[in-house]
């Protein structure tokens, strides 16, 4: 079987960690508990092939952002996370969507995918789905529009991640 690693990286209290819990466990995360650190191991099948899933849950906590330049190095794939609800929470994507392409080398082609949380707030929205498909175009990153309490696109975004990863 293939095993690959991902992380998952974004501002705090974004839902990075229930949007991880969603795929790799099938729950919901309702209160909020700031991650230090969290990893998980699951088989997964996409496309009809197993494959073990090592998923890196970091914290968004600014006093462990030095961490990030390790988790990028050792890392094979990336969920660059923010929230719909917050447009302040882009710039730490851009941020480390930067980071990620200088650690790996500007011109190699690493997995990514780009995940907007928090579909179900609809009354909270900030970041417009005009502005979520420039970005994804303009950094050629595909882009998910999720609920980790709805379950929506979750299983998508990962799994659009395993296929990059199994691809380059
Ligand atoms: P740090 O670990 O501190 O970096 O935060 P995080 O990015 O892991 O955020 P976390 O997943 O802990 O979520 C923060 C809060 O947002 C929690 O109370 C979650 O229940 C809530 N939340 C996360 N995703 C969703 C979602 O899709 N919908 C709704 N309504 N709430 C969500
Ligand atoms: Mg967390």
């Amino acid at each position: 079987m293939r095993e690959f690693n991902a992380v998952v990286l974004g501002a705090g209290g974004v839902g990075k960690s229930a949007l991880t819990v969603r795929f790799m466990r099938n729950e919901f995360l309702e209160s909020y508990d700031p991650t230090i650190q969290e990893e998980y191991r699951e088989t997964v099948v996409v496309d009809g092939e197993p494959t073990l899933l090592e998923v890196l849950d970091t914290a968004g906590a600014e006093q462990f952002t030095a961490l990030n330049e390790i988790y990028i190095s050792a890392g094979r794939g990336f969920v660059l996370v923010f929230s719909l609800t917050l447009e302040a929470s882009l710039r730490e994507v851009t941020n480390l969507r930067q980071q990620i392409l200088r650690i790996k080398g500007e011109n190699s082609r690493v997995p990514m995918v780009l995940v907007g949380t928090k579909l179900d707030l609809t009354n909270e929205r900030e970041v417009s789905p005009a502005y979520v498909a420039e970005l994804s175009g303009r950094w050629k990153i595909p882009v998910y529009e999720t609920s980790a309490k709805r379950d929506w696109d979750v299983t998508e975004a990962f799994e659009d991640l395993v296929r990059q990863m199994r691809q380059y």
